[in-house]
C-alpha cells in the first residue's frame, strides 16, 4: 500500500497492483463510480481496442468529516479523486472521456477546474472550440494545449477549455480536483467527434500526437504548456490543495467566479514557445 496522505493531505492509501483505495477513519464516505471500456469506445482511435473491463474509479464529494458544510455548503466547492489504470488502448494511451464545462451564466465564460496529480504521470489535453455542443462537421477548434504533470503539480483547466486526461506513465494515475458544484459537465459532442482533436499514440516506443480525422475543419497547431504554481490561488507544488482550500477557501473563489481571476489562472498554464 502506498500512503498518499503527505501528498494529498487526507488519510488515503492506495495499492497500485490492485487499484484498491483505502480511506482513513476521518473521511466521510464519498460517492463512488466507475468508467468501463465499453463506455469509452466511441472516444477511441481504435474502437475495437482490447483492455481491462474497468478503466477508472471516481470518488466524488471526498471530504474529511466536518469539512463538508464549509467547503461544499458555503463555498460550493467539490473535491473528487480519480484512479486510472495505466496502459494502451490499441495504439492510444489510456485516457478519460473528455468533456466541456458550461458558462457560469449565459454569455459568460465557463467554469474552470484544478487538478492535482498525487501518483503517476498525466498529460492534460485542453481544447477551446467555437461551440462546444457542435458536431465534428461544424465545430471549429480555436486552440489546443497539452500540459504534462506529475506528483504535486496543480493543473488549471482554464475557462472554456474542454479537457481530457491522458495516462502516460507505466504506473496508475491518481489525481484529485477542486471544482464548483454548481454545474454538470457536457460530454455529447466529444463522443460525436470520437474524442478531442488529437490522439496521443505510441510510435516506435515514443509518445506522439496525431490528428483526429473526424474533425473536418482546420485544427490549429498543438501548443505545449507546463503547470506553474499560483500562490494567489492557493496552488503551491509542495502543499496539498485540499489543505490549502480548507485553510483559505476564499483563494478558490476562481472556480465559481472565474471572470475575476483570468490572468491568475493563465499564470498557472505556462505556454512553452
Ligand atoms: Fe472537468
Amino acid at each position: 500500500m502506498e500512503d498518499l496522505s503527505a501528498i494529498c493531505g487526507l488519510p488515503i492509501k492506495f495499492d497500485p497492483d490492485t487499484m484498491q483505495v483505502s480511506f482513513g477513519k476521518g473521511i466521510a464516505d464519498p460517492l463512488c463510480g466507475t468508467r468501463e471500456l465499453e463506455a469509452l469506445r466511441p472516444l477511441l482511435l481504435d474502437q475495437e481496442a482490447e483492455g481491462p473491463e474497468c478503466l477508472y474509479w471516481m470518488y466524488r464529494y471526498l471530504f474529511a468529516k466536518g469539512d463538508r458544510d464549509l467547503l461544499l455548503g458555503k463555498h460550493r466547492l467539490r473535491y473528487d479523486m480519480s484512479c486510472f489504470v495505466p496502459g494502451m488502448l490499441g495504439r492510444e494511451y489510456m485516457k478519460t472521456s473528455g468533456h466541456y464545462h458550461p458558462p457560469v451564466f449565459e454569455g459568460g465564460i465557463g467554469y474552470p477546474e484544478v487538478y492535482e496529480v498525487i501518483y503517476g504521470e498525466a498529460v492534460f489535453l485542453m481544447q477551446r472550440v467555437d461551440d462546444y455542443q457542435a458536431g465534428p462537421g461544424e465545430v471549429k477548434v480555436l486552440d489546443v494545449i497539452a500540459m504534462a504533470a506529475g506528483p504535486g503539480d496543480k493543473a488549471i483547466m482554464p475557462p472554456d477549455y474542454g479537457h481530457v486526461t491522458i495516462i502516460t506513465g507505466d504506473e496508475p494515475l491518481m489525481m484529485v480536483n477542486w471544482v464548483s458544484d454548481d454545474f454538470s459537465s457536457f460530454y455529447g459532442s466529444t463522443e460525436a467527434c470520437h474524442g478531442f482533436a488529437h490522439y496521443l499514440i505510441e510510435e516506435d516506443g515514443s509518445p506522439k500526437f496525431i490528428p483526429n480525422e473526424t474533425y473536418t475543419q482546420d485544427v490549429p497547431e498543438l501548443r505545449y504548456a507546463v503547470p506553474k504554481e499560483v500562490p494567489e490561488l492557493g496552488l503551491v507544488k509542495d502543499e496539498p490543495m485540499y489543505l490549502a482550500c480548507r485553510e483559505n477557501p476564499h483563494l478558490f473563489a476562481f472556480l465559481n467566479r472565474p471572470w475575476d481571476f483570468e490572468e491568475l489562472m493563465w499564470a498557472g498554464v505556462c505556454i512553452q514557445e
